[in-house]
């Protein structure tokens, strides 16, 4: 695997690929690898010849008060663990390389539908970061094919509505959620929770799994399931952010005759806020 730390000596490496005729898959990440990262890097394996990803804890994407400065870096375990797996390309530049005239003075992409909502509402300015970060990335890396998962199911959304808007010439993949054995969602942010806190960490995907069931049973009142989730989510012992019931496409709160709806929640422990979602297409179960 070879290692860039500079735009120009990636996209000096990426242009030789492109001239052998060979397709590109990206996974843009923040590092501190887990196994849901690493399936998404054999995803893209499976679907183009060299894979690049790139790990940038991208502080325009975190609130003031928020974890950016205690967010785990791990760029030798990180690398050996792509190493491992046979990844292609590391790209892991330092902020200056990304943000050289200062992060007030960089240009913004605004996604306005989507990203003031849910994690957005929470996380004013979240959004505006992830889509700036992730434009830069995809035109430094000019990828055929990106990755994205499915945990974090409003990103994945507002990304796809930016490359659609922007008309980015590349296909935007959804990788599964990959969950430990209890079915907390795996997430770099796992490791703030503490030991007494583990064992009902599950809370948020037990109230998704509740409320998706109610839903699939006929249960319309979604206002009285979300209202019962932050309950369960409180009895547990954990402060729930959101719990919604959403149109899949729009992200607006679902309407009676919705088809295609997706659950998501975020819920804060002592040290983390966790997030977690659920879909389900109503005609498919009948
Ligand atoms: P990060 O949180 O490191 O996540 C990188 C990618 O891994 C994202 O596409 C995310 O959805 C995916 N991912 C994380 N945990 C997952 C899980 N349990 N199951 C499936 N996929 C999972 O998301 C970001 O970084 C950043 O916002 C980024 C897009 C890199 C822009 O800075």
């Amino acid at each position: 695997m070879q290692i860039f730390h500079h735009i120009n000596s990636i996209r000096s490496a990426l242009e030789a690929a492109r001239i052998d005729n060979k397709t590109v898959a990206f996974v843009p990440t923040m590092g501190n690898l887990h196994a849901a990262h690493l399936a998404l890097v054999k995803q893209a394996q499976s679907l183009c010849d060299v894979v690049v990803v790139s790990i940038f804890v991208n502080r325009l994407q975190f609130g003031l008060n928020e974890d950016w400065d205690k967010y785990p870096r791990t760029l030798e375990e990180d690398s050996h663990k792509l190493r491992g797996i046979g990844c292609d390309f590391l790209f892991c530049p330092d902020e200056h390389e990304i943000y050289p005239n200062g992060m007030d003075e960089q240009t913004r992409v605004i996604v306005p539908s989507m990203a003031n909502v849910l994690c957005g509402a929470s996380r004013p300015g979240h959004f505006e970061g992830v889509t700036t970060v992730v434009t830069k990335l995809f035109n430094i890396v000019q990828p055929d094919t990106a990755i994205f998962g499915i945990k974090d199911y409003q990103q994945l959304a507002i990304i796809r509505r930016m490359a659609e808007d922007l008309c980015i010439p590349v296909k935007i993949i959804a990788g599964d959620i990959i969950r430990e054995a209890d079915g907390l969602a795996m997430s770099s942010r796992n490791g703030f929770i503490s030991a007494q806190e583990r064992p009902h960490a599950n809370q948020l995907n037990r109230s998704l799994q509740w409320v998706l069931q109610k839903v699939v049973e006929g249960e319309r009142d979604f206002l009285r399931l979300e209202h019962e989730a932050k309950e369960q989510i409180n009895v547990a012992g954990f402060k729930p952010d959101y719990f919604t019931i959403c149109n899949s496409k729009t992200l607006e709160p679902a309407a009676d005759d919705d088809l295609n709806i997706t659950i998501l929640g975020a819920m804060y422990t002592q040290r983390a806020r966790l997030i977690d979602n659920m879909s389900i297409e109503l005609d498919c179960i009948k």
